[in-house]
């Protein structure tokens, strides 16, 4: 669980993460760059760029290729091992997490830390089951 907040440095980190990675963002038809950089609770730390496709429902969200590729190495594998997701545009637009990233971010991390530029133009942190309220989970 994630009872400690997260220091500065760790949110500057993600941050720059993120936006490094934005560079590589493949978004030749909306034009709108987008870097995620993820947290684990193991202290790793996983990015990901958005992905567009000419069949446009194919794109893939920055937060998505970051969680997924975290999953696919076998560092977040169980409901609390997301810890943190930070996202940017790469042009410093306003960028919250869309619906479909929310409930993967929830999959992995309802209690993690969401760290994006709201509307407002200021940096935001939002824990994810505050983003997702009553978020979907299988339960067996
Ligand atoms: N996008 C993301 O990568 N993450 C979000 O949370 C919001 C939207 C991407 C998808 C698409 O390539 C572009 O931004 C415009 O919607």
């Amino acid at each position: 669980m994630n009872a400690h907040p997260l220091t500065p440095q760790q949110i500057e980190q993600l941050l720059e993460a993120a936006q490094s990675v934005s560079e590589m963002a493949y978004a030749p038809f909306s034009h709108f760059c987008v870097g995620a950089a993820i947290l684990t609770n193991g202290g790793k730390v996983f990015t990901g760029c958005n992905v567009e496709n000419s069949s446009y429902g194919l794109t893939n969200c920055a937060e998505r290729t970051a969680i997924f590729t975290a999953v696919s190495e076998g560092a977040v594998t169980a409901e609390h091992d997301l810890r943190a997701v930070a996202v940017v545009n790469k042009d410093g637009a306003a960028c919250s997490p869309c619906g479909a990233c929310r409930q993967v971010i929830y999959e992995f991390g309802p209690d993690a830390i969401v760290i994006f530029r709201a509307t407002d133009g200021e940096i935001t942190q939002r824990r994810a089951d505050e983003l997702l309220p009553e978020g979907f989970r299988l339960r067996g």
